[in-house]
């Protein structure tokens, strides 16, 4: 247990999300910085953010975290221990509760010496284990709002406090302190929620994370097929306006054109980057942060499409675990839609070769310049598993400037998989037929109900 002020350790798991904020050092106590490391060891906070971009990202906390929370019922923690999805809200919440008062004292009332507190031990002797989720966060972002509205003042007027461990405390310095407890907080209940590996994979795959913004780039196939076909059944199916879930949704490419078709689409996703840039493009969509895995919500979808992310799932237990997700959101008679790599056409598309496909990030990426992030795949089969190779390469004005790598497995499926596993998921009509819309032909489009 740590008793650092307003902070507590987690178990490290996995990469950190990259996040870009510009760069302002001036003023700035390196305490943070130096603790956690800059980005963060862990979640990848940038402490080279502003106080105003702290205040801002503060302001959209309860946002985040009801996003984050929708599909979790608060009890759900690390298999190792640590604080429940709820516990983390509660914290938060008192965190920026407990600065917001301390500005407050050292504004009304001209007290700037404060003292430390255990967070475990506010923790039990405020019952935060029994508290509803949804009572956490509303709780929350109650805290949250207070705190924007007296840090703004207290940056404003630039109050200092004193700190017995850490010294010398500007708003400034708060403000930055507190948006990291919030982010990585934030990081950690995400990552409690994200548990299968195909999940995992989500949450750390460069290209669904650190280089998010290439994905609408390089991931340019029409996307009319696809929502032609699946609109096409649903008005068939007497559904011209349908509630769909779009399960493992990307950027929201092809939610948001079923949306303008006049259906009414939820966005779902274990990745927060690329579910931030699908819900930024359809803002009206309710926007689950899940493992399709372990995710649990009710029977009312008129359908559920699911494009190119069962491949994702290599385990048995995972493919039956997320259709049978799948198959759960749908009222008696909705539609499953599923296009998923063919095994034999899979195959035969692994040659092991090199492809490289290059985005042009000017524009997208701070600090802007000349920017091209080359990627490089290679794909090998090995006992019915597609094994992908990835290199990673950020090019900025003619070098360099960020090199990763990063290893995946997919597995491809075949029909009499695909029959089997719908079937015992009580989904009876099953038909399969090619593709639709993919530039090659190992692909299937499945429809079940
Ligand atoms: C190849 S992308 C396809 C995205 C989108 N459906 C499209 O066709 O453009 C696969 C998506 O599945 C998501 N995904 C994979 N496994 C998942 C899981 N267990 N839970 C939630 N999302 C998952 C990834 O984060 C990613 O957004």
């Amino acid at each position: 247990m740590t008793t650092l002020d307003g902070w507590r350790a987690s178990a490290p798991v996995g990469a950190a999300a990259g996040r870009l904020w510009s760069v302002d050092w001036l003023g700035v106590e390196p305490w943070g910085a130096a603790l956690y490391g800059n980005p963060c060891r862990e979640c990848g906070f940038d402490w080279s953010l502003t106080p105003a971009e702290a205040v801002r990202w503060v302001a959209g906390w309860g946002a985040r975290l009801a996003a984050a929370t929708a599909a979790a019922d608060g009890t759900e923690r690390r298999v190792d221990g640590g604080w429940s999805v709820s516990e983390y809200a509660s914290h938060v919440g008192d965190n920026l509760r407990q600065w917001a008062e301390r500005l407050q004292s050292a504004r009304l009332a001209q007290q700037i010496q404060v003292a430390g507190y255990d967070p475990d031990a506010l923790a039990v002797a405020r019952g935060y284990a029994t508290l509803p989720l949804a009572v956490a966060v509303w709780s929350s972002e109650l805290a949250a709002t207070t705190w924007v509205e007296v840090l703004t003042s207290a940056l404003d007027e630039d109050v200092s406090l004193r700190h017995p461990t850490r010294g010398l405390q500007r708003a400034a310095d708060v403000a930055r302190n507190n948006c990291h407890d919030a982010f990585h907080h934030l990081w950690d209940v995400e990552q409690i929620l994200v548990t299968s590996s195909s999940a995992r994979v989500s949450a750390e795959r460069p290209f669904y994370s650190r280089h998010a913004d290439a994905y609408d780039l390089l991931i340019t196939d029409p996307v009319e097929p696809w929502v032609d076909a699946v609109h096409d059944r649903l008005v068939l199916a007497g559904r011209p306006s349908a509630s769909v879930l779009d399960a493992g949704c990307g950027t929201g490419r092809h939610a948001a054109a079923l949306g303008a078709k006049g259906h009414r689409v939820d966005l779902a996703d274990a990745s927060p980057e690329l579910l931030a840039r699908a819900s930024a493009r359809c803002p009206a969509s309710r926007a689950l942060l899940v493992d399709l895995c372990t995710m649990r919500l009710p029977a009312e979808y008129d359908a559920v499409t699911c494009r190119g992310v069962l491949n994702d799932m290599i385990t048995d237990a995972e493919r039956e675990a997320a259709v049978a997700a799948l198959a759960g959101c749908l009222r008696p008679g909705g539609l499953l839609f599923l296009d998923v790599r063919e095994a034999d056409a899979s195959r035969s598309r692994a040659d092991g070769g090199t492809r490289l496909v290059v985005a042009e990030l000017t524009g997208t990426k701070q600090p802007t310049g000349n920017a091209e992030l080359r990627f490089h795949t290679r794909t090998t089969w090995e006992r019915g598993l597609l094994r992908v190779e990835e290199r990673y390469e950020l090019w900025r004005d003619g070098r360099v400037e960020q090199e990763s790598s990063y290893d995946f497995t997919m597995r491809p499926w075949s029909r009499d998989e695909l029959f089997e596993l719908l079937r015992r998921h009580g989904l009876r009509h099953v038909d399969i037929t090619a593709g639709v819309g993919r530039r090659t032909a190992d692909r299937l489009l499945v429809v079940a109900r």
